[in-house]
């Protein structure tokens, strides 16, 4: 393979966008899929979202919901680069996949919306990302509207997500006034809403205007220079290095939906985003370099259709090349599989994949052989990528059979479905009744609908809201502490956790119980 495969690994650039819903991500991506010539018109996606582009009948749920296969990854070629984006599904499609799809990633693209700063959802998936230590970069989007001010949404990275930064650029007024940004990074201006020959403003080293070039400015230019010179004087100093180990996020103002600063954006990203990392492995880490294939599995779509039972499995390469028709090693099963059946993402659709190299992103069709987290590797390698986490759930739901004559299906569909990731089981102390927990409502609706049409199991499901799970250092706990706000159940590991009811009830039971040890598996890295 030699230098032509490493080329290609290098070129890859694979990430996610995460943010709140609403603040552009679907915008974001669309105007990246165009400059990257992947779609040919503005909409594509966000009909797509909407569901106005169901083209396809494959699965049920992503008609009815719009959770698309299609843009669950979305592949493009610019400027020597190949990117894949993966999309995280958010709001209502919220789920573990979400959280696991981040595991996949080597970098993340954080939108947050100027007028609304940091939001719920962006916090969740930023610790994901800040367990991984992966590079984030950050996107402040809808400056074409008034906003917060650009130095209170620099201070709420460091207060909110505790994240250092390093503005790439700043902008020039905002809503109404927005002229456009001044680019640190490049040394010029890039002007909003004017001719394409007049984007660009050349700067010279102190900062000044060059040659003739005027802006027309009602003293906001002044307010940015003043600003600017603020950033350079008290702000963080640029690193590669440390943006490269997630510690200091590169930020970039701009207008997602007016195409303003998307491309500059790209442009520096894909110079400073990195190409594939090594992973760990049960054997050491593994190249990305390594000319043998290897690869996981991070997530499972099945198909809600009843009459196509064939489910999709994701999977990341992490180093040497696949092609289509080789064979695999499943360790987990001490198998060995043939890869016919298998899809790239492309951005409007489907199509079959017959090379890809650490980076891609795969689809393997699949009718119940893998499980989130399975390694594939090939010849005579049989090691496991190291293990995915356990996401904290936040929602849960007592569960039973609907029909006790079909307890044996319910039982037997329960233990698959959680052992393949759709969702996490729970059961608690002395009482003995199972609980389903999960990051988002969609993955019991999954569940629901999984075992009704592939186990012909009926469920029950009675809310019990949203929790707070932790865990107990030491894993031993009196089992009379567990009450209704402060429910004590095990893991499918057998691990003890408390359910608290809310907040309040956490704070009261640590301060009543404070030799006991509590934590949140997220918090940990
Ligand atoms: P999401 O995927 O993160 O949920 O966000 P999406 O791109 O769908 O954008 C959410 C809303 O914000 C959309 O408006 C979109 O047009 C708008 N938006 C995105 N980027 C910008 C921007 O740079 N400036 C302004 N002013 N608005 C932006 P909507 O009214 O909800 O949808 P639509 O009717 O416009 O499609």
């Amino acid at each position: 393979m030699g230098n032509d495969f490493k080329k290609e690994v290098l070129s890859r650039r694979t990430f996610a966008i995460i943010s709140h819903p609403d603040a552009g991500k679907t915008t974001l991506t669309e105007k990246l899929l165009l400059f990257g010539g992947a779609i040919r018109d503005a909409g594509t996606v966000k009909a797509k979202k909407t569901g106005k582009y169901a083209t396809s009948d494959w699965m049920e749920i992503e008609k009815q919901r719009g959770i698309s296969v299609t843009s669950s990854v979305m592949q493009f070629d610019y400027n020597g680069y190949r990117v894949n984006i993966l999309d995280t599904p958010g709001h209502q499609d919220f789920s573990e996949d979400t959280y696991r799809t981040l595991m996949a990633v080597d970098s993340a693209v954080m939108i947050i919306d100027s007028a609304k700063g940091i939001e719920d959802q962006t916090i969740k998936l930023f610790k994901v990302c800040r367990m991984r230590g992966i590079p984030i970069f950050t996107f402040i989007n809808k400056l074409d509207r008034q906003g917060k001010q650009p130095l209170e949404l620099l201070a709420e990275l460091e207060e909110v997500l505790g994240i250092e930064s390093y503005p790439m650029n700043w902008p020039i007024g905002m809503g109404k006034e927005f002229l456009g940004i001044y680019d640190r990074y490049y040394n010029r201006i890039e002007q909003f809403r004017v001719n394409e020959e007049e984007r660009f403003i050349p700067l010279n080293e102190d900062g000044e205007i060059e040659g003739n070039h005027k802006l027309v400015s009602s003293g906001l230019y002044e307010q940015t220079l003043e600003e600017i010179m603020l950033l350079n004087e008290a702000g963080n100093e640029f690193s590669a290095e440390r943006v490269a180990a997630g510690q200091l996020t590169p930020v970039f103002f701009g207008s997602a939906l007016t195409n303003f600063g998307v491309q500059t954006f790209l442009e520096t990203y894909l110079q400073f985003a990195p190409p594939p990392k090594a992973r760990n492995s049960s054997i050491g880490e593994i190249d990305p370099l390594s000319e043998e294939f290897s690869g996981f599995v991070f997530k499972i779509q099945a198909n809600m259709n009843p009459a196509h039972r064939d489910r999709i499995a994701f999977v990341r390469i992490c180093s040497g090349k696949f092609e289509r028709g080789m064979s695999v090693n499943l360790p987990r099963l001490g198998k060995q599989l043939k890869l016919t059946q298998s899809t790239s993402f492309m951005a409007e659709e489907r199509n079959t994949v017959e090379e890809a190299v650490s980076g891609d992103i795969i689809g393997l069709y699949d009718t119940g052989t893998y499980q989130i987290g399975d390694t594939l590797t090939v010849g005579k390698n049989d090691f496991q990528f190291e293990r995915l986490p356990q996401f904290t759930p936040e929602l849960f739901v007592r569960v039973s059979a609907k029909n006790v004559m079909r307890q044996k299906s319910f039982y037997k569909g329960l233990h698959q479905l959680v052992q393949e990731g759709a969702i996490q089981l729970y059961k608690t102390v002395k009482t003995d009744e199972y609980l389903l927990g999960a990051v988002g409502q969609l993955q019991f609706e999954v569940f629901e609908h999984r075992m009704k049409n592939e186990y012909n199991a009926e469920v029950l499901m009675e809310r019990l809201g949203s929790k707070i799970a932790r865990w107990i250092e030491n894993d031993e706990v009196d089992e009379n502490l567990s009450s209704s706000r402060s429910l004590l159940v095990k893991d499918r590991y057998d691990h003890y956790v408390f359910l608290f009811e809310n907040d309040f009830a956490l704070r009261w039971f640590q301060e009543k119980n404070p030799t006991i040890k509590l934590y949140n598996p997220m918090d940990q890295h």
